[in-house]
């Protein structure tokens, strides 16, 4: 609890994101996966090997970007820098692993707070104001601008989809009333994302749940549901399960397991 409150600390990121417990959630995850990492590795290294497959596609590798890059447990990073000039590492939240590898690189990595959305400082402002309604025009007009750094050979979504709409959401006061608020907020942030990742000219990686499925210690499914958002995609060129909280992490019950799709889309190499 203490490691926990101070990292927490120890996180680069603007006020609104930890007002809209964007930090918090961050700790979160690295705590989880301190705690399950060997059910994550499956789900880790599958991760990489689609970032690589799209690295396999550009014709030019000047430039990585990827959004959502947390902690970069899903990121070849090493094989990254070794492949093209220049990594460019975003998240709206920076813990000081990350820093210091972009410090140490001496220009190669650069780590930055970029949100994805591009509406979360406006949410924040708002916080207090807006109403329900409101929030979701929010999102729906979402537009985070071009890339930092311009337009990249290679852009990875590194699992952060199925998070834009939903985390800040999470403590909105105006959602008291409305239980279905966050889903809606998530698909309308999970669509926009998809469209802004469909307009950039290089190759696009988007790793992204699917669906979220509780499962009985026999493995038997009690329930699943489809993530918001994700309906229109194709059928993705990789899919597999991510063992997100196995039993007793979030329930003596069942085991939330996450089915995540990659898909690689894109200029080809000639
Ligand atoms: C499930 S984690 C992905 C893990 C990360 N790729 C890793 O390996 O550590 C989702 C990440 O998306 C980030 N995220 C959520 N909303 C975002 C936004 N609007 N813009 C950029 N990153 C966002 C979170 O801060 C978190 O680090």
């Amino acid at each position: 609890m203490l490691a926990e409150l101070l990292r927490y600390f120890t996180l680069r990121c603007p006020p609104w994101a930890r007002l809209l417990g964007m930090a918090q959630e961050h700790v979160a995850i690295t705590y989880r996966h301190r705690r399950t990492a060997q059910a994550w590795t499956p789900h880790l290294d599958a991760s990489k090997a689609a970032i690589l497959e799209g690295a396999e596609r550009c014709r030019e590798r000047r430039r990585v970007l990827v959004l959502g890059a947390g902690d970069c447990r899903d990121v070849p990073l090493a094989e990254l820098a070794a492949r093209f000039d220049e990594v460019i590492l975003t998240d709206v939240v920076l813990g000081p692993e990350l820093r210091r590898l972009a410090k140490r690189s001496v220009g190669k990595i650069r780590a930055e707070v970029w949100d994805a959305t591009g509406v979360l400082a406006e949410l924040a402002r708002g916080w207090r104001t807006l109403t329900p309604a409101q929030a979701e025009a929010l999102f729906a007009k979402g537009d985070p601008g071009l890339p930092p750094g311009g337009e990249p050979d290679l852009i990875v979504s590194a699992n952060c989809i199925s998070q834009l709409g939903v985390v800040p959401m999470d403590r909105f006061p105006g959602a008291d009333e409305d239980g279905k608020l966050q889903d809606r907020c998530g698909a309308i942030a999970a669509r926009r994302h998809i469209q802004w990742l469909g307009a950039r000219p290089g190759v696009r990686v988007l790793l992204g749940d699917r669906a979220r499925l509780d499962l009985a210690a026999d493995g038997r499914e009690l329930k699943r549901e489809r993530m918001p958002g994700m309906d229109g995609l194709r059928k993705p060129d990789r899919a597999w399960q991510w063992q997100l909280a196995p039993i007793p992490e979030w329930s003596a019950e069942f085991h939330r397991v996450h089915e995540v799709g990659a898909w690689i889309d894109g200029p080809r190499r000639r």
